[in-house]
């Protein structure tokens, strides 16, 4: 599969000019064919059966997404809206921001994802809180103005803050220094000893290195002593 774009829930492809284009991967959680209570049919017939919570793909694999799930919560089984758009689970929080991650993930370092959400039944502002990534701009469409289209852009740490951005980048340099030898010289600042002070815990060097306390550069060893 060499497409570059990625749809993974596409349902019927409405919203594709070309429905057989082959630059696009075209993916759902289910192979299905009705008739709707118009008469009218309705197929959807992904390339590949999947789960957007969990893709079978390559980190950074794709250049653009478009990440259009479910937006109802409630719906009749059998409705026409639940055939064409799906259902929400209980679970719809965990489930759209597992689907956001793994739409990061599948995306290359500077792809654009493309994230469709109609907050008829839930609010758009409840659905971004699920992402740490920021969107870029928007637009809104639709008779009562309430489906929002949504652009990101994927860039590399662009969720952190620069004080995460700094103890990442102390971790990634220092921390086999302060975790494998005692006594290293290197002079913090109070901020980047409190940055990796943290980094070290959440990256789990607390648990693996019994003498971690002793082994810190002084700076840190007082940083642990004011946070803990
Ligand atoms: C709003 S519809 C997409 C409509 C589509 N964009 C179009 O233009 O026709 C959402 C789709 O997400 C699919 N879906 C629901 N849960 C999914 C999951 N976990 N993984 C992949 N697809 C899922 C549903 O089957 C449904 O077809």
């Amino acid at each position: 599969m060499n497409a570059k774009i990625l749809d993974p829930c596409c349902g019927s492809r409405m919203m594709h000019f070309d429905r057989a284009n082959p630059n696009v991967v075209f993916g759902d959680i289910r192979a299905e064919k009705h008739i709707l209570c118009d008469g009218r049919s309705l197929e959807v017939t992904p390339d590949i059966e999947m789960d957007f919570r969990a893709m079978p793909f390559k980190d950074g694999q794709f250049n653009l997404v478009v990440f259009d799930p479910p937006h109802l919560i409630k719906a009749g089984k059998e409705s026409w809206l639940a055939l064409k758009y799906g259902k929400l689970q209980a679970s719809w929080r965990d489930d759209i921001r597992k689907g956001f991650e793994e739409c990061f993930r599948v995306l290359a370092n500077g792809g654009v994802l493309i994230f469709k959400w109609n907050e008829t039944q839930i609010k758009v502002s409840e659905i971004l809180a699920l992402t740490d990534q920021k969107p870029v701009f928007g637009h809104i469409s639709g008779k009562r103005a309430n489906t929002h289209w949504i652009t990101f852009m994927k860039m590399e740490l662009a969720h952190m803050t620069n004080l995460q951005h700094i103890a990442q980048e102390l971790a990634e340099e220092f921390a086999p220094l302060v975790i494998g030898q005692s006594g290293t010289t290197k002079t913090f600042t109070a901020e980047q000893a409190s940055a990796l002070y943290h980094i070290l815990v959440s990256f789990g060097y607390k648990d693996e290195c019994t003498g971690l306390d002793t082994k810190l550069p002084f700076e840190l060893i007082d940083i642990k002593k004011e946070v803990s």
